[in-house]
């Protein structure tokens, strides 16, 4: 743990985090507080970043992504879709560039995804003649995919997500009705984390999903990860992605979802790290990107601005969280929110389209919330 005096730290805290933002990364003043340095005895502490932040036409947000975060991740760019869209082509120019980005700034490169039901072509399961792809051709779909892209990153990518949301949000399944399950069978998740290890023998191999903190899905998810491990399959950690509201889900879930994945002897991670303020009306926990809610009147309540008394209740949230991952900090090895700064938070626009959203620590014009100061301000032990 870095030592920051309670006296540096608060006059450092909103004026010179706010500069950071104006100067390049390599330019960034040491003394300046960051996440990055204030966790970096606890765990890695990453963002979610997008194209135009790690390839210089957003500057400012490369900067500060550089200044303050120890990881990183591609909201978008190295899932199937992206990186693989045509049988025979890959777009390796994005993933390439933020494979730069990390190892110019310092930054573990995390990758994501490689199987997931979403984000991925139709062709990948289809077979000859209109019919669906057999078992054997998914299966060499999926394993020259794996090779290919876990391949190229071979001791650029620190870990992947290698199975992406598997499980069942409801009914008596345990695993999502998806193509790959359809098509392969249930054994399409030991057959990809076993596909990652023959690409790459020494990178982190993550199962990771939504809505662990309810406690049907967590069991789960339990049942699921101690078979991987019974049957050998090649996993390090679990992620548990953390699309979390202001009051929901309640404290002592998120903390037994990090004891209880602990007990597995994985490393858990917090992939996907954003506090939602805005009302819900359906299921809070769920981020299946393909749920949708209707507006109204009631549901975007905050266009020009966050109250005080929400940034407050948002900096709670935050400091009660990060009070949480510090206490396993032997356990939780990263902790990385999606996105940058609210303005660049894919919660605008889910689960209902163009609101305006406030999830993260830094705000739209990249300046450190009191949810920043919040989480900082645990950091001092
Ligand atoms: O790339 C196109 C662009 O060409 C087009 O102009 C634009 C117009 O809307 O759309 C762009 O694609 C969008 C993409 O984000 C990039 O902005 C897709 O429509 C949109 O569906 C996509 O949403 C992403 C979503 O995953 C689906 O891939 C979100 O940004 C991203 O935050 C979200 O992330 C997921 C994790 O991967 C897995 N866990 C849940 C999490 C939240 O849903």
């Amino acid at each position: 743990m870095q030592l920051i005096s309670r006296r540096s730290f608060l006059t450092l805290t909103a004026g010179a985090v706010a500069g950071v933002v104006h100067q390049p990364a390599a330019a960034a003043d040491p003394s300046t507080p960051t996440l990055r340095k204030a966790f970096a005895n606890d765990f890695l502490i990453g963002a979610a970043l997008n194209t135009a932040q790690i390839d210089g036409r957003d500057a400012k947000g490369g900067a500060l992504a550089a200044s303050q975060f120890s990881a990183l991740t591609a909201e978008n760019d190295m899932k199937w879709q992206s990186i693989h869209p045509a049988p025979d082509r890959y777009n390796f120019q994005a993933a390439d560039a933020y494979a730069k980005f990390a190892g110019k700034n310092d930054m573990k490169l995390i990758g994501h995804c490689l199987v997931w039901h979403s984000q991925t072509p139709a062709w990948v399961f289809q077979g000859d003649n209109g019919q669906p792809a057999t078992r054997e051709q998914l299966l060499k779909r999926m394993r020259d995919h794996i090779h290919t892209v876990v391949g190229r990153y071979k001791g650029k990518v620190m870990g992947w997500d290698v199975v992406n949301e598997a499980l069942a949000d409801g009914g008596s399944d345990i695993l999502r009705d998806s193509p790959w399950r359809r098509i392969i069978g249930d054994d399409f998740i030991d057959q990809a984390f076993r596909f990652a290890r023959e690409a790459d023998p020494k990178a982190e191999l993550y199962y990771n999903d939504y809505g662990l903190e309810n406690e049907r899905k967590r069991s789960n998810c339990v049942k699921l990860l101690k078979g991987l491990k019974e049957r050998g399959v090649p996993i390090t950690g679990v992620g548990t992605q953390s699309h979390f509201h202001l009051n929901s889900p309640p404290l002592a879930e998120v903390e037994k979802t990090i004891v209880d994945f602990a007990a597995l002897k994985l490393k858990v991670m917090v992939t996907e790290l954003d506090v939602d303020v805005l009302p819900s009306r359906g299921n809070p926990g769920n981020a299946d990107i393909n749920r949708r809610e209707q507006g109204g009147d009631r549901s975007n309540p905050y266009t020009s601005g966050l109250p005080d008394d929400m940034q407050e209740k948002l900096a709670k949230r935050y400091a009660d969280l990060f009070a949480i991952y510090l206490r396993h900090r032997n356990s939780v090895t990263r902790v990385t929110f999606w996105g940058l700064d609210d303005g660049h938070s894919w919660l605008n626009g889910f689960p209902v389209r163009g609101r305006t959203n406030y999830p993260l620590l830094f705000d739209r014009n990249l300046k450190p919330k009191p949810a920043f100061t919040a989480v900082m301000k645990k950091s001092i032990k």
